[in-house]
C-alpha cells in the first residue's frame, strides 16, 4: 500500500482564539484530516508561544484550551495525531543544528520578526529571531510533505525549503523539501476598527470562539459600519461593511457577491442580525462539544500523540546525528 504523504501544522497556545482562528486554521484542519489524502500531524507549538511574554500559570490553559479547540472543531486523535512540541525534545536539537546552517542575513528578512520587534521593542529576545528555525524543524522532522499555512507564514515555508536543501547538500539526503499549502485565510478586521487586524489585544472588535451567543449578538450589533447605506464590497471606501462582508462568507460559505445581491435592498441592521446569527450558529455544536470534553483527558491524549510522532523523530535524529558526525 502506497503511504499517504504527511502533512504537518501548529498553532501557538497565546490566548482565547477567536473566529480567525476558526476559519483560517481548525476548520481548514479538519477538513484536510476528513480528507483522508494525508497523514495529519496537528501539534500546539507551546515552544514558539514563549517568544512572546506569558506568566506559566496561563501557558498551561491556553495549551488546554488549543488541545479542547482542536478536538471540538472536530480533529480526531484515531485519525490524526495530536501533539505537544515540548513533549518531543527532537524539535529543538534539530533545531539548533539548523541553527547552525542558517545565514543570519535571511532571519533578520523576515517580516513576522520585524513587525513583532516593532510592536514589542521590550521584548525583541534571540528566540523570536530563530523561531522561523524552530518551526522548519518542526516541519522537516517529520518529512512534511504538505504544510497548511496562511499567507503571512510562506516566508517561513520557504526558509524551511532553504535549510532542508542546505542541509542535504552538506550532509547527504536526509530531508524532505516540504512544499506549503497556502490555505485561505481570510483577513478579519476588528469589528470596533476595520482598519486594524481582529485581534484578543481588541476584545471588543474580537469574536472569540467561546462567547455566549448575547456576547456575540452584542459584539456585532456594535461593529462599525460605513457611511452610506449600501452592503457592497469595497475595501477601500467601506472597509466596516466589506469585513463584515467575508466575515459572513467566510462562516456561511456563501460568496460575497451572491450576499451583495441578497442585502441589496436591505438595512444594515437586518444584515447584521442575520451575521450575528449565522455566528451564532456556527459556533454553537464547537461549543457544545468543548464544553463536553474533560480537561484531565487531555494530557493523556497529548501524551498518546506524542509517543506516535516521537518515534518517528526519534529515527530522524538519529540519521541527523550520523550525517553530521555528531558523537555517539
Ligand atoms: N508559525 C506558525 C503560526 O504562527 C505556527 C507554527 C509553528 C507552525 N511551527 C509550525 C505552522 C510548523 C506550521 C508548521 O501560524
Amino acid at each position: 500500500m502506497k503511504s499517504k504523504p504527511r502533512l504537518v501544522s501548529g498553532i501557538q497556545p497565546t490566548g482565547k482564539l477567536h473566529i480567525g482562528n476558526y476559519v483560517g486554521a481548525l476548520k481548514n484542519f479538519v477538513a484536510l484530516q476528513d480528507s483522508g489524502k494525508y497523514e495529519c500531524f496537528f501539534f500546539i507549538a507551546d515552544l514558539h508561544s514563549m517568544t512572546e511574554y506569558f506568566t506559566p500559570k496561563e501557558k498551561i490553559k491556553q495549551i488546554e484550551d488549543v488541545a479542547l479547540s482542536y478536538l471540538a472543531a472536530g480533529l480526531d486523535p484515531k485519525k490524526s495525531t495530536l501533539f505537544l512540541q515540548s513533549d518531543i525534545p527532537e524539535h529543538t536539537e534539530l533545531a539548533w543544528i539548523l541553527n547552525t546552517i542558517t545565514p543570519f542575513g535571511e532571519l533578520r528578512r523576515m517580516t513576522q520578526f520585524k513587525d513583532k520587534s516593532d510592536t514589542h521593542p521590550e521584548n525583541i529576545n534571540v528566540g523570536l529571531f530563530a523561531y522561523p528555525v524552530l518551526m522548519a524543524a518542526d516541519i522537516i522532522l517529520y518529512d512534511a510533505h504538505a504544510v497548511p499555512v496562511g499567507e503571512d507564514q510562506l516566508q517561513h515555508t520557504e526558509l524551511t525549503r532553504t535549510l532542508a536543501r542546505k542541509f542535504n547538500a552538506r550532509f547527504g539526503k536526509t530531508f524532505h523539501e516540504p512544499k506549503p499549502l497556502l490555505t485561505e485565510v481570510p483577513r478579519l478586521m476588528s469589528l470596533d476598527d476595520p482598519l486594524k487586524k481582529m485581534s484578543k489585544s481588541r476584545p471588543a472588535g474580537c469574536l472569540f470562539l467561546d462567547d455566549s451567543p448575547d456576547e456575540i449578538r452584542n459584539k456585532i450589533k456594535r461593529a462599525v459600519t460605513d457611511s452610506g447605506r449600501d452592503i457592497v464590497c469595497d475595501p477601500v471606501n467601506k472597509p466596516a461593511v466589506s469585513n463584515l462582508l467575508l466575515l459572513y462568507s467566510s462562516i456561511a460559505g456563501i460568496p460575497i457577491s451572491d450576499l451583495e445581491k441578497r442585502y441589496a435592498e436591505k438595512g444594515y441592521a437586518e444584515f447584521k442580525a442575520d451575521l450575528a446569527e449565522i455566528v451564532v450558529a456556527a459556533l454553537l455544536p464547537f461549543q457544545k462539544k468543548k464544553k463536553a470534553l474533560k480537561k484531565n483527558a487531555v494530557r493523556k491524549m497529548l501524551l498518546a500523540g506524542g509517543a506516535r510522532a516521537q518515534k518517528i523523530a526519534r529515527e530522524k535524529i538519529k540519521e541527523v546525528r550520523k550525517k553530521t558526525g555528531i558523537y555517539t
